[in-house]
């Protein structure tokens, strides 16, 4: 059965981009055919809403940073909108920045699984703590490396050849349950939602801000209209491509304190920090 793979992702600072592409590459190298979408273009996300099942089997690979030990949940709610599957196949992918996957990969591969996309494969990567790059050591520095996308290239391999076969393919879900008991349970109540109601709400000092719309720009999920100051939407998933982005600084930022808690949260974690593939 020949499959088309559509590869599609969320990527606010590039990392699961770049591990997406890799996927590309190598899924073009088999000679297969492969579709894109990235939602982190702005419009894309509500442009490319899931399409009907094609003739053609799907092998969707979906890619989400873990945030707050979830995937973001504009991935989860494209997930949730998707109509059932035909004949087709997910493979789940998350980038991580060190600290834990959470729950992201069993979410993702459930709500697949439910969505009749069977999972055939799954893959965490660790990779640069986004909410660290004003620091110079941050989390998971230098990640993906060549060996991580090597990982990824081999994830494709073994996908590719499974294809062959889709009923012996399925993953056994229980392989994802790799957490212990105890990080589970805190990441069943750690959410996205959570950590912002907890943090001063994300404004720029208009003092500094000269209104000249690059944050709305680079927001990857439309959160921003400049009237006249920055006016920050429910849907900000707080990327903060708009902080690093402003040419004033006008958005506070204290990356200091914030690379003490994320250190803090890592070091607490069990998680082994490595990338790791499921197949
Ligand atoms: C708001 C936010 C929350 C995050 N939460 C986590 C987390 O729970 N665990 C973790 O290991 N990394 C976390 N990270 C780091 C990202 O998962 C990681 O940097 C990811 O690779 C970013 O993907 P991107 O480069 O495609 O945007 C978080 C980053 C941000 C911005």
């Amino acid at each position: 059965m020949n499959h088309m793979h559509r590869i599609v992702y969320f990527s606010p600072a590039g990392t699961t981009r770049l591990v997406a592409e890799t996927i590309r590459e190598r899924l073009l190298e088999h000679r297969c055919q492969v579709e894109m979408i990235n939602l982190s273009v702005q419009g894309t996300a509500a442009r490319q809403s899931p399409s009907s099942p094609a003739d053609t089997p799907v092998c969707l690979w979906i890619g989400s940073p873990v945030y707050c030990d979830h995937a973001v949940p504009l991935v989860s709610d494209w997930i949730e909108v998707l109509p059932p599957g035909q004949d087709s196949c997910a493979v789940p992918f998350v980038t991580w920045g060190g600290v834990t996957t959470g729950l992201a990969l069993p979410e993702m591969a459930g709500m697949l699984a439910e969505k009749q996309y069977v999972p055939v494969a799954a893959a965490k990567i660790l990779a640069v703590h986004a909410s660290m790059w004003g620091v110079d050591e941050p989390l998971a520095k230098g990640h993906p490396d060549t060996a991580d996308l090597d990982q990824v290239r081999e994830l494709v391999d073994v996908v590719v050849k499974r294809l062959a076969h889709p009923e012996r393919a399925a993953l056994d879900l229980k392989l994802l349950d790799y957490l212990p008991p105890a990080m589970r349970a805190e990441a069943q109540i750690k959410s996205l939602a959570a950590a912002k109601a907890s943090m001063p709400p994300l404004a720029a000092d208009e003092q500094l801000c000269t209104s000249c719309g690059i944050c709305a720009e680079v927001c990857p999920v439309e959160a921003i209209v400049v009237d006249p100051y920055p006016i920050i939407s429910e849907t900000c998933v707080m990327c903060k491509q708009c902080v690093q982005a402003c040419p004033e600084g006008a958005f506070p930022s204290n990356q200091e304190a914030m690379a003490v808690r994320i250190r803090g949260m890592a070091d607490s974690s069990q998680e082994e920090k490595v990338t790791a593939v499921f197949y």
